[in-house]
């Protein structure tokens, strides 16, 4: 069904204060959205108050946030742990709950209850299906994905992901949230692993097959992809980041859907095997100190 006009949207709630909500959270006030921040966890939405307040002091320090935006940005935010406020007077509500999609659609179920009627949905998964969550809910032509990058307020792109019913104004009027909030858009049909993780996952698993056939060191693989293909971080050092048992959940997800290419390689298990889970517990494909610096 199409809707002749959307109403502008300046008021956004954000679901989960974690590490993507608080992202998310922070580049909405920057973009000049009268925020709120929601968690059932009062001790995650003081931590993300804190964060994003250091995180807009530092931009400011460094020249890359205008202070008078930093501080429209403080007056913009607001945090809440109930959920009926957090989302009542919302144009448009994102969600960042965890990886669950039981979760999401129990979340989704009672945002709608309180939600006003013209609101828009997001979800910010990095895999579930867009088109499941919106098909839980009586609007599915209202909901898309919003696929943000960590840490938000520095990553650049948002995959905007078309569910089978999402309709063209709703990926409009969230197109357009995303340029506000200073990102650049991709729109991509809803599939396993987006775009990004889907490439991501295949250049991880093929680092550890020539990991494995030893056809070099797991520091030269690194370094032959950042200096010989301009990538930003080798798969290996983005592999620790991200958390190899994250990492090897996704491709065994995007194995059975789509098929051999994604098999995990074997090493690949092994390490998650052996606790080498990454940076978070100090070891990974490389060893970590306390205060998480590679040690070479
Ligand atoms: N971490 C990443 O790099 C990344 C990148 C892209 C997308 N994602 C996706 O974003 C989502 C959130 O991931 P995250 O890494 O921020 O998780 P996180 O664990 O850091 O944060 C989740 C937050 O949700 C809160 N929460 C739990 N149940 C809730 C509920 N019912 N209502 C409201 N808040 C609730 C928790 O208290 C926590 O603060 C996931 O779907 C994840 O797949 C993560």
């Amino acid at each position: 069904m199409s809707r002749q006009t959307q109403p502008e949207i300046r008021t956004i709630t954000v679901l989960g204060a974690g590490t993507m909500g608080r992202g998310i959270a922070h580049v909405a006030a920057t973009g000049g959205y009268d925020t709120c921040l929601f968690d059932i966890s009062g001790d995650a939405l003081e931590q993300a108050r804190t964060e994003i307040h250091g995180n807009l002091e530092k931009g400011v320090e460094l020249g890359k946030v205008d202070p008078a935006i930093a501080q429209r940005a403080r007056e913009l935010l607001e945090f809440q742990q109930e959920l009926g406020s957090a989302v009542s007077k919302a144009d448009l509500v994102i969600e960042a709950v965890p990886e669950s999609m039981e979760l999401k659609i129990d979340t989704f179920q009672s945002v709608v209850q309180s939600a006003p009627e013209h609101a828009l949905f997001a979800s910010n998964t990095s895999a579930l299906s867009i088109t499941e969550m919106a098909g839980s809910l009586d609007r599915p032509e209202r909901f898309a994905g919003m696929h943000f990058f960590n840490p938000v307020h520095l990553m650049r792109l948002v995959e905007l992901v078309k569910g089978l019913e999402t309709d063209w104004e709703t990926l409009q009027a969230l197109r357009e949230v995303a340029e506000s909030m200073g990102k650049e858009v991709v729109e991509v049909k809803e599939s396993p692993g987006f775009v990004t993780s889907r490439i991501n996952a295949l250049i991880g698993n093929e680092a550890f097959r020539m990991l494995q056939e030893g056809v070099a060191s797991a520091s030269d693989i690194d370094k032959a992809l950042k200096l010989g293909l301009n990538h930003p971080m080798g798969p290996f050092e983005m592999i620790d980041l991200v958390g190899l048992d994250v990492r090897l959940s996704v491709l065994e997800r995007l194995s059975r859907s789509l098929g051999d290419l994604y098999r995990p390689n074997n090493l690949f298990q092994q390490y998650v095997q052996a606790g080498r889970l990454g940076r978070k517990v100090g070891r990974g494909v490389y060893d970590y100190d306390e205060n998480g610096k590679k040690i070479d």
